[in-house]
């Protein structure tokens, strides 16, 4: 994705700020921090909080879990601690049930913290109650529970040192008992790869075996990858979002078969096969979806049109969310199958 500098996209025709890159500010964070009670991991390569008893069981693909790891390396687990540090390609076996905001070799030995809290306190229940009913209007009357609030602040890579660039992101998990969701939260991403030598990042923690960020169910088959996972795109994570907020991505997770599965269980078939993009545009397969990248001049989901519009216009597709198209930028959003799986981009305009 391009770091260009862009207002984030509401819901209503946008202007341009210059200055402002397309983020969630750390004021749209759940509150995080010492001050907030929460608990910070060990300095410790590729540790983590060891298993935490939570007082709410956690609906994850189809189990109850009474226990979790926030490890280090920006993932949260649920069957087992994860000390792998170099992502290995979502659908994995082995008891990798995970989810996991940004999966990469972070070094909180080197710079940064990794935080994390259960919460029951009034406030966080509601701000997450509201956040679930606006996301999913299927479940106006949800009341959250519990809620787990994961932060890596500031955090760098394994073979970076303290002056090396730092990630800042975090998880929410939210639950009532019965269903439950996830917040995926990204301030800013500025490397996706430790410098281990099977990772092979470089000195600025590009490059190598990017991040992975999405989740997975452990049994080889169900999982979620948020598109550019494990390629140098991730380090837009920030610009990208499943909500129409640059940034977060949010997905209702307790039935797998459902929500997830219905991304992308079975085959993933390939959208490009019926060669969509028109006007000379390359497709790009995803999963449930497909994306054209247009020759200069054209537009649209399939490069259909042919006008270059000066001012955002909206064009609504089958997407929950309109293509927005703004000056040498469009922010595209393509369908899958399933609710949380509407998946928009921000993409150059003339490539
Ligand atoms: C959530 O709480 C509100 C207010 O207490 C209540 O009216 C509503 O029935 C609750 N929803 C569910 C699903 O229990
Ligand atoms: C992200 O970090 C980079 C490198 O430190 C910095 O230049 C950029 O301004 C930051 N972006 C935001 C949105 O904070």
């Amino acid at each position: 994705m391009l770091l260009l500098v862009l207002q984030a996209l509401l819901p209503c025709f946008c202007t341009l700020l210059p200055g402002v890159e397309p983020a969630v500010s750390l004021e749209d964070f759940y509150p995080f921090g010492p001050d907030q009670g929460d608990t910070q991991t060990t300095a410790q390569d590729d540790g983590g909080s060891g298993l935490r008893e939570i007082s709410v069981a956690f609906p994850f693909f189809g189990d109850r879990h009474s226990g979790l790891y926030v490890n280090n390396n920006g993932l949260v687990s649920f069957l087992r601690e994860v000390s792998q540090f170099t992502p290995v390609a979502f659908p994995i076996a082995g008891d990798r049930r995970v989810v996991a905001p940004f999966w990469a070799d972070v070094d909180n030995r080197l710079a940064g913290s990794v935080l994390y809290r259960q919460s029951q306190d009034a406030s966080i229940l509601r701000r997450a109650s509201g956040d679930v009913r606006t996301y999913f209007a299927e479940f106006p009357d949800f009341n959250a529970t519990w809620v787990l609030i994961s932060t890596w602040h500031q955090v760098t890579f394994f073979g970076g040192n303290s002056q090396t660039p730092v990630n800042t992101f975090q998880v929410v998990l939210i639950t009532d008992g019965e269903l439950s969701f996830t917040i995926f939260q990204y301030n800013n991403i500025t490397w996706t790869t430790g410098r281990h030598a099977s990772s092979g990042g470089n000195l600025l923690g590009l490059g190598g075996i990017a991040a992975q960020a999405g989740f997975n169910a452990g049994d080889g088959r169900r999982y979620f990858n948020i598109p550019g996972s494990r390629t140098a795109d991730v380090v837009g994570l920030e610009e990208t979002t499943n909500v129409g907020y640059p940034g977060r991505w949010v997905f209702r997770i307790d039935d797998a078969n459902v929500e997830v599965g219905g991304c992308n269980s079975g085959e993933n078939v390939n959208e490009c096969a019926s060669n969509p993009c028109q006007n000379g545009g390359s497709c790009k397969d995803q999963i449930n979806g497909f994306i054209c990248e247009c020759p200069p001049g054209y537009m649209g989901v399939h490069c259909q049109t042919g006008t270059f519009h000066p001012f955002p216009q909206a064009v609504m597709t089958q997407s929950r969310f309109p293509i927005y198209n703004l000056p040498f930028m469009q922010r595209l959003c393509f369908h899958s199958i399933g609710i949380g799986c509407d998946i928009c981009m921000l993409l150059p305009f003339q490539s």
